[in-house]
């Protein structure tokens, strides 16, 4: 570009030299926050609403420059907008973009305000709208999770502690347990939703202006709930993304524990679930091969999220008060956390209603491994024995099983009586994997009818955003 292509800078009139070249593109954003143009048109049609309404702007003004605004979204839409290195970034390259339309009545937009609640204003629209994204794909997977529990209600397999055979669960309660994580994760989201929801617009550089603006007009018009309180803190504060961040560490650590476990039961060794083969890929060299790679990148990625929320915090940590540019590195982190999650969720929303659990090994799994063993101290205790001794006298009959290759389901009564003359005909209810998980029967238990009955209070704590 010549010289005389060069864009004039909006900030130029004290500068005797052009910016150096490198410099330029080392400082500017426009590659990656021209994907808030959307936010900041709408935010710059407010600010010129509000002040044509205090009678800053002439209503004709106001007009031109509304028309002119509609009329670069267009172009930006269509990708026939030519962004500019050199005029830094999205807000700089719009109100150029402006000037150059409509004439003089462009540059009287950035009238009481300055990129730094603008910019501020954007993230905190974008971020927003991003959220109620989030959170529709958020609701979307808890809703499979809660019909395949309903549907794997009665299907039983081994529960686990230190991944060693613990006590028979039902799938349906496994399930649930993901969507109770994912429960939190929305209570955390809608909680960061109301801080992300004030309006900086009107803080101006860091002091306010001296213009006669109506900052609630301007929150009112962008659907804000209400203006923030403090100049200084509103061109300055990024707590909203850090929390964003926070609420996507926490839920990418429970998609990835989940993924943990697909990746797991998809082996030959669990064999537990089957994946739908649109969700895995093959090896180029194993012919065998089918990888559950949907679940592993979603586990990967978590390391990113995590490393993002950090980026942030890191970034924050030393700034005075009030803008500083280092805040244009909130950008890249914030938008890659979101971008993440926002994937990870639709990946895990459209993979989880498409699980096939293999009920028989689950089953025989569950068999293995003594998974009633506590269901038959419980039941000595009944018949009258301390927990301890009957603790005792079931270790050395499971002792006996691992001898003899039995599970204890499989010991005939006299076998049983041997280690306790306590024991009845009636064991054999307690030593069935079915009776056992139907003796879990009350809240929070894994008895298939509290499963049902979880799945129905969970459906109607379900709210749609
Ligand atoms: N591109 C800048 C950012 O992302 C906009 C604000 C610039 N403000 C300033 N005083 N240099 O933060």
């Amino acid at each position: 570009m010549s010289q005389e292509d060069t864009p004039i800078k909006p900030w130029g009139g004290r500068f005797s030299e052009a910016t150096d070249a490198f410099v330029e593109r080392f400082t500017a954003s426009v590659s990656f926050d021209q994907r808030m143009y959307h936010q900041d048109i709408n935010g710059s049609i407010a600010h010129a609403t509000m002040l044509a309404k205090v009678g800053v702007l002439t209503t004709d003004e106001k007009q031109q420059i509304i028309e002119g605004l509609e009329s670069i979204r267009k172009s930006i839409d269509a990708g026939e907008f030519a962004w500019s290195v050199q005029l830094e970034d999205v807000h700089m390259n719009i109100e150029a973009a402006l000037t150059e339309k409509i004439g003089i009545t462009g540059k009287k937009l950035h009238t009481g305000r300055s990129r730094n609640d603008q910019v501020a204003t954007d993230i905190r629209l974008y971020v927003r709208d991003e959220i109620d994204v989030i959170a529709k794909e958020l609701i979307r997977l808890q809703e499979g999770l809660l019909s395949v529990a309903q549907r794997e209600a009665d299907t039983i397999m081994p529960g686990f502690t230190h991944l060693q055979t613990a006590q028979p669960v039902t799938f349906g309660h496994h399930l649930l347990a993901w969507f109770e994580m994912l429960q939190r994760d929305y209570g955390r989201l809608m909680d960061c939703r109301k801080r992300v929801n004030q309006s900086p617009l009107g803080a101006a550089a860091l002091a306010g202006t001296t213009y006669p603006i109506d900052r609630a007009y301007t929150a009112e018009l962008l659907g804000f709930d209400q203006p923030t309180a403090n100049s200084l803190d509103s061109v300055s504060d990024r707590d909203f993304a850090i929390e964003f961040c926070a609420f996507a560490s926490i839920l990418m650590t429970h998609l990835s524990r989940a993924s943990e476990e697909l990746v797991l039961w998809t082996s030959a060794q669990f064999d537990f679930i089957d994946l739908p083969d649109r969700f895995c890929t093959g090896s180029s060299i194993m012919p065998q091969k089918k990888n559950p790679d949907v679940p592993e990148l979603v586990r990967g990625k978590t390391g990113r999220v995590n490393g993002q929320l950090i980026s942030l915090l890191t970034l924050m940590k030393s700034q005075p008060l009030a803008y500083n540019k280092d805040n244009q590195e909130d950008k890249e982190p914030l938008f890659d956390a979101l971008d993440t999650v926002r994937d990870c969720l639709r990946a895990f929303a459209d993979m989880i209603p498409a699980i096939t659990a293999k009920k028989e090994n689950m089953y025989e799994a569950a068999k293995r491994g003594f998974s009633t063993a506590t269901d038959l101290a419980d039941y000595l205790v009944r018949k009258g024995i301390a927990f301890r001794d009957s603790h005792e006298i079931v270790g050395k009959s499971v002792a006996y099983g691992i001898e003899t290759n039995k599970d204890l389901s499989e010991m005939t009564l006299e076998e049983l009586q041997a280690f306790s003359t306590e024991i009845s005909e009636d064991v054999f209810e307690v030593l069935t994997l079915e009776g056992s998980v139907a003796a879990r029967d009350h809240i929070g238990g894994t008895a298939p009818n509290q499963v049902r009955a979880a799945v129905e209070r969970a459906k109607a704590t379900l709210i749609k955003p």
